[in-house]
């Protein structure tokens, strides 16, 4: 796979002008009321409960009505979902899908009626019918997660000591998967070559580190499985970890595995999404020591503004029309950075911007419901 940036781009008109009636082809055009529909993937992660909550807000304060559901994981549900949205009349979608290829037959009955539909966040293929992507600089995001583990260890490319890593990815039918597990390969790549990093259990494909839902407890046991298998007498130095879901559940294993945080022996954990939890063990040096922040704020205003600009008439900005194809064409995408936070900066990334408080990183619940 092969991904790069291409620098900022605007104007996607055909596809905008398509959607600037909530009417099929024939019908009488009626103005745009923003009537939206949020499809979101689960409530089992704290960013997609605030998200659905931040663009219903966010979509209200502007005079538009809207649906909003959680899928739970259940790709049917979501399925079901999105027709009853379709059914109630809304002209836009805004989905964070729970399958990337299952949405397609849907979908096309959304676009028979003349429905915008926006992917929001998590990329859906195999269909013609998506108009906007709004999301992160995917790649990025395991380039940040694996720089954290390089410059943790102290790796330099002479460094001529080895260290033992083990990799996790994130759920196979999740287009973001693959794109943070390519930016960590990339990154760790020449130290794999280098000899400075090992792989004891040679697990190295996306299929092989995959986390069927981002389940914090396939995580748990399948490095249960890595630690039993490979590090009886070995040390293990890292482990790239996609998601805080899955770290906490790394971090679960070890503790079972009489490895203690804070001990010399601990490895070297990331996460992403900035989850309180997980921030409380940043902070306190209780498990994994970084996450890859996503101003998920920033998301739901890209996403609320592309649907304020097709009610306006205007065309949505996008800032990436190069990266993501989902198996029919590129999708005019609006792309924000992510950012890597650790015990170092994360007062002043989460905490100073008001995506939290310190009390609720503190007060974070200690079991996983
Ligand atoms: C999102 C991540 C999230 C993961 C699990 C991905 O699609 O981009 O932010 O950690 O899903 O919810």
């Amino acid at each position: 796979m092969h991904l790069s940036r291409r620098g900022l781009l605007l104007g996607t008109a055909g596809v905008a002008a398509g959607a600037l009636t909530a009417c099929g082809a024939g019908e009488d055009a009626k103005p745009l009321t923003g009537y939206t529909g949020i499809a979101m993937p689960t409530t089992t992660s704290d960013r997609w409960v605030l998200e659905g909550a931040d663009l219903e807000k966010r979509l209200q304060d502007l005079g538009y009505k809207t649906i909003l559901e959680y899928g739970d994981d259940d790709i049917p549900a979501q399925i079901q979902q999105i027709q009853s949205m379709i059914d109630k009349g809304v002209e836009f979608l805004i989905v964070g899908a729970i399958g990337n290829t299952s949405l397609g037959e849907v979908l096309s009955k959304a676009k028979d009626k003349g429905v915008t539909i926006i992917a929001y966040d998590r990329l859906i293929l195999d269909t013609p019918d998506v108009d906007y992507y709004a999301s992160f600089d995917n790649h990025q995001v395991g380039v940040l997660q694996a720089e954290h583990i390089i410059t943790k260890l102290g790796l330099t490319h002479e460094s001529t000591e080895t260290f033992n890593i083990e990799l996790f990815s994130g759920s196979l039918d999740d287009n973001n998967s693959q794109y943070f597990f390519q930016g960590a390969l990339d990154t760790f790549e020449p130290y794999i070559y280098g000899g400075q990093i090992l792989i004891p259990s040679n697990q190295t494909e996306q299929e092989q580190t995959a986390t069927q839902q981002w389940d914090r407890t396939i995580a748990r046991t399948r490095m249960a499985e890595l630690l039993d298998a490979h590090y009886k007498d070995e040390r293990l130095h890292a482990v790239l970890s996609p998601y805080d879901g899955i770290s906490r559940g790394i971090v679960e294993a070890l503790v079972a595995a009489d490895i203690e945080p804070g001990s010399d022996d601990f490895p070297v954990i990331t996460g992403q999404d900035a989850e309180l939890r997980s921030l409380k063990a940043i902070k306190e040096g209780t498990g994994q020591s970084e996450t890859v922040f996503k101003d998920t704020r920033q998301l739901a205003e890209v996403a609320v503004n592309m649907v304020k600009s097709i009610v306006e008439g205007s065309t949505p900005e996008v800032n990436d029309q190069g990266t993501y194809d989902n198996g029919f064409k590129f999708i005019p995408s609006y792309l924000l950075e992510p950012v890597d936070v650790t015990a170092e900066n994360y007062k002043e990334i989460v905490v100073d911007s008001e995506y939290t408080t310190e009390e609720d990183i503190d007060s974070a619940p200690a079991d996983e419901g």
